[in-house]
């Protein structure tokens, strides 16, 4: 077993593929979205945090942002029925459920199932990056459902900040 790829040339090297032709007609490429607001705004969630959307992906009900919340708060009791995968980027967060604390470069996962309460307790707030995929089922405080959060929810989120603030909606957030 090598323990490392077995070229470093700097250059383009062209790699066969018997199915290029279909990969060509059918194939789709991969995403960028850059820093700048035109590409992707900061849409307010609530009064206290927004949401930066990078990807929907409506066949695997999949969709990555980065949650930014801006001072001491919370996001309310959500339990998941799919995976999520997070980076802390900013600042710190932690769930009122668990014993740990998610800060810039920490990793995280949450699991099917969990119900929890994500917290900032920082005077500058946090951001992470969130891969999520499933829906979040949101609770008010005496555990009643009040709203499910899903791909086209997120996509509703925000199409309709960028259509109400003469936004252009970007292609390559959807994959
Ligand atoms: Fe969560």
């Amino acid at each position: 077993m090598s323990k490392s790829p077995a070229s470093s040339a700097y250059k383009i090297v062209e790699v066969p593929e018997p199915m290029k032709a279909m990969q060509d007609r059918f194939g789709r490429e991969g995403s960028y979205v850059g820093l700048s607001e035109e590409e992707s705004p900061w849409v307010p969630f609530g009064d206290n945090a927004a949401i930066r959307h990078l990807a929907f992906d409506v066949r695997n009900n999949v969709y990555c942002n980065i949650l930014w919340i801006k001072g001491p708060g919370v996001i309310g009791t959500h339990k998941h029925r799919g995976m999520v995968w997070a980076v802390g980027m900013e600042g710190s967060f932690r769930y009122l459920e668990y014993d740990w604390s998610c800060g810039p470069g920490d990793f995280i996962t949450e699991m099917p199932g969990q119900a929890h309460t994500l917290v900032t307790d920082e005077p500058n707030g946090m951001k992470a990056l969130f891969w999520m995929q499933g829906a979040n089922e949101f609770y008010d405080e005496n555990g009643e459902w009040t709203e499910t959060l899903d791909v086209f929810w997120f996509i509703n989120h925000y199409v309709t900040y960028c259509e109400e603030n003469g936004i252009a909606i970007n292609d390559q957030l959807f994959l």
